[in-house]
C-alpha cells in the first residue's frame, strides 16, 4: 500500500465520544471519495481515563443508526502524535489549549486546528460540544456537526495536499 500523503488525528477529552465519531464519519467520507490509501486517520484523547475502551455505547449506537461502525480504542494523545500527523483536529477550545500546552515548537502548534473551523456554516460557533453528561440528542448533534465539518475538512485536505 502506498504511504498516505496526509495524516490526521482527531482529538477530544476522553477519546470515547466526539473524536471516535469524527474519526468514523471522516473515514466514511474519505472511503466514499476513493481516498482511503492517501489519507491516514486516527484519534486520541487529551485525558487517559478511558484508555483501552471502545467508544461510548451511545456514540456507537448513533453511528450504527447512520450506517457507520465505530471501532477505535481509546488512547491518550502524546507529543509523538505531533510527529506522526500533519493535522491535529480538536473538538473544542479546551482541547486546543491542552494540545498547545503539549506542543514543543511552532511546527507542532500550527498543526492544531478546531474541527468546526472547516464548516462554512458554523458561523463562529466553533466547538463540537461534549455530549458525555447529556442525553442521546447530544450524540446525534455531535454526529451531524462532525459530518458538516468533515466535508469541509476533506475539501481543505484535497486542495492543500493535492489528494
Ligand atoms: P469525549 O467525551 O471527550 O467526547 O470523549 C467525554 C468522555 C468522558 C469524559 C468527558 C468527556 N469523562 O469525564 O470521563
Amino acid at each position: 500500500m502506498p504511504k498516505p500523503r496526509v495524516s490526521i488525528c482527531f482529538v477530544c477529552l476522553g477519546n470515547i465520544c466526539r473524536s471516535p465519531t469524527a474519526e468514523g464519519v471522516f473515514a466514511k467520507l474519505v472511503v466514499d471519495a476513493g481516498l482511503r490509501e492517501q489519507i491516514a486517520i486516527d484519534s486520541a484523547g487529551t485525558g487517559a481515563w478511558h484508555k483501552g475502551e471502545l467508544a461510548d455505547k451511545r456514540a456507537r449506537q448513533e453511528a450504527a443508526r447512520r450506517g457507520i461502525e465505530l471501532t477505535s480504542v481509546a488512547r491518550q494523545f502524546t507529543r509523538l502524535d505531533f510527529d506522526r500527523h500533519d493535522l491535529i483536529i480538536a473538538m473544542d477550545r479546551t482541547n486546543v489549549a491542552d494540545l498547545q500546552a503539549l506542543a514543543r515548537n511552532e511546527a507542532d502548534r500550527t498543526k492544531i486546528k478546531l474541527f468546526r473551523a472547516f464548516d462554512p456554516l458554523s458561523l463562529g460557533d466553533s466547538e463540537v460540544p461534549d455530549p458525555y453528561y447529556g442525553g442521546p440528542e447530544g450524540f446525534a448533534r455531535v454526529f451531524d456537526l462532525c459530518t458538516a465539518a468533515g466535508k469541509g475538512l476533506l475539501a481543505h485536505v484535497r486542495s492543500t495536499y493535492g489528494v
